[in-house]
């Protein structure tokens, strides 16, 4: 891959993980599992590792978390609220205990404190002369909401301890949850007890708060000056004489295999837990290791939690059926005999592609075991062959498309292997299963984002004809729409407002919503910063100089083959022109805003907290430069820790502003 194309797919990641940061601290209501989070966490933090040119002030290498809501007063921990690093198996525990002897050059023996992990909303309380004083949600990390009151209502939170070992100054940390029968209670209004602790703890209203049941386990500290207590453990004995709750079933370990272990059996005991776990904690034991060890950006070195696998059921397939997706992909689908996972009731599972249903050797009515993790598409993982019956027979994958074309594997260049998907080779709007696709993601969100326009609706337009190609949306008989089910005079006027609305649009998103296969919304902003206008695009399309893209950095050979196969089909071309009479699709702005605009800055000497690279995308997402030498053009000299000397003086001739750190920081706010 090129250095642009895994610019993009990074910078793609750190999207995706933006949005469901902000779904789960802002909106307390995730659409993916915690293992799909950290996934996308780990891919991240992968990619960093391998191209190190990669950085963001979003990768979670930087920030901790999302930032807090805007309801609430916030408040800078003494001592940063961290996060832990994953491990998912025995692989990761070793490289875990290998890190930290490399670290510590030796190879001694280790205690590790073991804590259940439980799921709900870390929270931070600070004691001053044994009163509870503050207590705070650990936001980005850095700074919290302040939530005092609404902790108070906790009535595991001590609010104030007389006894006379207590630290005059210090900050208890923990976890505040609610229990699994107290949750039930709530089922309607929360996905899951997480999401109901995290809600409740946020209510403006702290009577709110105390309607709910909520309970807080101490594990940690932030701030506070210790001489005497040596190891995780003994403080969590002196948390409990303090009057903390702790969880019963901490306890110290002396190996990885320990460790590995009693991860098996918890996984299983762990359901008849009142509370929701999702993994197990590891510290190291001796508080004077876990000091000499330190921290990475955002984790402790000496500590790590060891993840619980996703919710699995067994069921028995009783129907395979096919979807076909908006490029053409054949998804095929396991109708299973209705089974609860995790609390919810799954019927459909995915079988990914036919490699997969091939290499597992799935067949109808087989007993498979069904992986659902948080509210992503259940997954077929294995099938128990001893349950599978003497005739059953191998699945045969369709070879032709619902619409009736012959399917195609396409052959891959790159890995020069053909793809594991089948597809329906159409690529204008002949396969009706793809067109609806097609029509779904014209209407989506980063597209034309039409919100009164639903894929449920396009389905019923689509159904009643009333809809064929994109631009039939812009001609639609809302007097003929008004006499339908369901449809009064206020929705069809909002479904027309919000269509009339969509028809302004920039040239990105409406080269993304067209839907080109490879031209997702990042490449579709490529061609839109070169090409500028929609005519300009259109003549390029019409005098097929397609190869002149490969200019553009981020641009490759997939792309332009897909370009180039996508208007070999004449109606493609057609339903673009048509779209751009109707829409007005406007240029691609230049950056016009950002605090630094027009201003260049320099860097010497060692800067705080911050690497290099965060400090130059930091200037670069305001629109800001940074240039490699002191001359004339250069506005700022930003200087850190022992800066050059040489470097500073030639500025100082040149009249050029010197700015600390702190002073620079001030220009970003
Ligand atoms: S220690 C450096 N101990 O897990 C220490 N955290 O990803 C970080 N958590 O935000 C915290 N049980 O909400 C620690 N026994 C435990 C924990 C625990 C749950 C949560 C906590 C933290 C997250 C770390």
């Amino acid at each position: 891959m090129k250095e642009s194309q895994i610019k993009i797919k990074y910078n793609r990641l750190i999207n995706e993980l933006k949005k469901h940061n902000k779904l789960y601290f802002e909106n307390s209501s995730p659409e993916i599992s915690d293992k799909e989070y950290d996934e996308i966490k780990k891919e991240i933090l992968n990619l960093e590792k391998k191209f190190t040119y990669l950085n963001s002030t979003f990768s979670p290498s930087n920030s901790l978390g999302f930032v807090p809501s805007k309801n609430f007063i916030k408040s800078s921990h003494r001592v940063k609220m961290l996060s832990l690093s994953n491990a998912f198996g025995i692989n990761d525990l070793k490289n875990f205990e290998k890190k930290i002897f490399n670290y510590l050059s030796d190879k001694i023996k280790v205690e590790f404190s073991v804590e259940p992990k439980i799921d709900g909303i870390s929270a931070s309380l600070t004691y001053k002369d044994g009163v509870l004083v503050l207590g705070a949600s650990r936001g980005d990390g850095f700074t919290g909401e302040v939530i005092t009151e609404n902790l108070k209502t906790i009535e595991d939170i001590p609010q104030k301890i007389t006894n006379k070992d207590f630290p005059k100054d210090i900050d208890i940390r923990g976890e505040v949850f609610i229990k699994k029968n107290d949750f039930n209670k709530l089922k309607n209004d929360f996905a899951n007890p997480r999401n109901a602790a995290s809600g409740t703890l946020r209510q403006k209203n702290p009577d709110e708060t105390k309607k709910i049941p909520l309970n807080f386990i101490a594990y940690t500290y932030g701030y506070f000056k210790n001489d005497k207590i040596k190891k995780q453990s003994e403080f969590l004995n002196s948390l409990q004489r303090w009057g903390f709750k702790t969880n019963e079933h901490n306890k110290v370990l002396n190996s990885i295999d320990d460790l590995e272990n009693f991860h098996k059996k918890f996984e299983k005991d762990r359901f008849d837990l009142e509370y929701d776990v999702d993994g197990l904690v590891y510290k190291i034991n001796s508080l004077e290791l876990q000091k000499r060890l330190g921290f990475t950006a955002n984790s402790p070195r000496w500590a790590i939690a060891h993840k619980f696998s996703a919710d699995s059921a067994y069921s028995q397939i009783t129907d395979i059926s096919i979807q076909v997706g908006r490029t053409g992909a054949l998804t095929p689908v396991a109708r299973i005999k209705p089974v609860n996972i995790g609390g919810v009731v799954v019927s459909n599972a995915t079988l990914h592609n036919e490699d997969e249903i091939i290499r597992k050797d799935i067949r109808l009515g087989d007993t498979v075991k069904v992986e659902r993790a948080g509210d992503v598409i259940p997954h077929v993982v294995l099938v128990d062959l001893k349950k599978r019956g003497k005739n059953s027979k191998k699945f045969v994958f369709p070879k032709k498309c619902p619409c009736g074309f012959d399917t195609i594997k396409e052959f891959n260049k790159i890995t020069k292997k053909f793809e594991a998907v089948r597809r329906c080779p159409d690529r204008g709007f002949q396969c009706e299963k793809i067109a609806v696709e097609k029509i779904k993601h014209f209407i989506s969100k980063e597209a034309l984002n039409i919100d009164g326009l639903g894929k449920k609706v396009v389905e019923k337009f689509w159904d009643l004809k009333l809809i064929r190609f994109p631009q039939d949306i812009f001609n639609l008989n809302y007097t003929q729409i008004s006499k339908l089910d369901g449809w009064g005079d206020l929705s069809v006027s909002n479904l027309k407002y919000s269509i009339d609305e969509s028809k302004k649009v920039s040239l990105d998103r409406f080269l993304y919503s067209i839907g080109i296969r490879h031209i997702g919304i990042e490449n579709a902003k490529l061609l839109a910063e070169y090409t500028k206008t929609i005519s300009n695009f259109l003549d390029f399309v019409k005098n097929k100089k397609f190869d002149e893209f490969l200019n553009i950095d981020g641009i490759g050979e997939t792309q332009i083959n897909s370009l180039k196969k996508f208007f070999e089909n004449k109606s493609n071309y057609k339903i673009i022109e048509k779209l751009s009479s109707l829409l007005n699709i406007t240029d691609l702005k230049l950056k016009k805003e950002g605090k630094l605009l027009n201003n260049t800055f320099m860097f010497t000497g060692k800067l705080l907290n911050m690497s290099r690279a965060e400090a130059k995308s930091l200037i670069e997402e305001n629109s800001g430069s940074v240039v490699s030498s002191v001359n004339k053009k250069l506005k700022y000299l930003i200087i850190g820790e022992k800066p050059t000397n040489r470097k500073v003086q030639h500025a100082k001739e040149l009249g050029i502003k010197i700015l600390s750190q702190k002073e620079w920081l001030s220009l970003l706010d």
